[in-house]
């Protein structure tokens, strides 16, 4: 098979990814996915960068044994934690990470930029230190906002319990004044609406997902590497059996989805 035609590997802890991947469907649809969602390790957030690390790179090399023409690292923690290390295990394949096209979308000099996400994450001040990297004049207001995404994956998007969680974090000190709010974590957009509705439309939201995809097809259209083709062969795997897992992939990508549960021993 022709180099173009082969899958974009996407992965994640779980179902936080499929925002992504949906994302790239919509920006990219002829390009196939080979989707992983780590369920047997999830969550990612809490955990320490070394274990990362090993998911990481486990994952990464059955993406890429599997022919994956690109890696996207759909997940924030990971990208935080992981992206060098993947880089550094794997230099010839594509990877991209979820950071990057999110902190050129947000940029405005002068402003205050708030930023939620998982511990990890949040703890490697890497959105911190980019954003000021580029430009110290702009205001970054970081806090971990952890129990999201496991309210997220557990199917939690849009009733009073996510309500009320979602305003109890947006209300404290640490984010006031914030004029844009980065959702770094791919489970979010999935309570982005609530975000918006918490926020009453004034503070705008920058969502990674349709960011990440519009640089995915720079990238591919770069190095020519756009596939052409009119049939899709796309795999989702998970390395744990779940439901809510089945149910979101299906909502995201159709009824008639191939799941796979697959071991990659660690
Ligand atoms: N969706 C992931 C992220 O973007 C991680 C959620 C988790 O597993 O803690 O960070």
């Amino acid at each position: 098979m022709q180099m173009t035609e082969q899958p974009i590997g996407i992965f994640d802890s779980g179902i936080g990814g499929l925002t992504v991947a949906k994302a790239i469907r919509k920006f990219l649809p002829k390009e196939s996915i080979l989707y992983f969602g780590d369920t047997k390790h999830l969550p990612y957030g809490d955990k320490s960068a070394k274990v990362i690390q090993e998911y990481a790179l486990k994952i990464a090399g059955f993406l890429n044994n599997n022919g994956c023409k690109m890696i996207v690292i759909a997940c924030n923690t990971a990208s935080s934690l992981a992206h060098d290390t993947i880089k550094k295990t794997y230099p010839k394949i594509e990877l991209v990470n979820v950071i990057d096209p999110v902190i050129k979308k947000a940029y405005k000099p002068n402003s205050c930029i708030g930023v939620i996400g998982t511990k990890g994450t949040i703890k490697s001040n890497i959105y911190t230190n980019k954003i000021k990297e580029k430009d110290n004049s702009i205001i970054v207001k970081s806090m971990a906002t952890p129990l999201l995404a496991a309210m997220i994956e557990e199917g939690f998007f849009k009733d009073e319990i996510s309500q009320t969680i979602i305003k109890n974090y947006l209300s404290k000190e640490e984010l006031s004044g914030i004029e844009q709010l980065i959702l770094a974590c791919t489970h979010y957009p999935l309570i982005q609406q609530s975000i918006n509705t918490f926020y009453n439309h004034k503070v705008t939201i920058i969502d990674s997902a349709s960011e990440v995809a519009k640089f995915v097809k720079q990238v591919l259209k770069k190095k020519q590497l756009l596939s052409q083709s009119t049939s899709l062969n796309d795999h989702f795997y998970i390395s744990d059996y779940t439901q809510s897992f089945e149910e979101s992939a299906k909502r995201f990508f159709g009824n008639d989805i191939v799941l796979k549960e697959v071991s990659l021993s660690v």
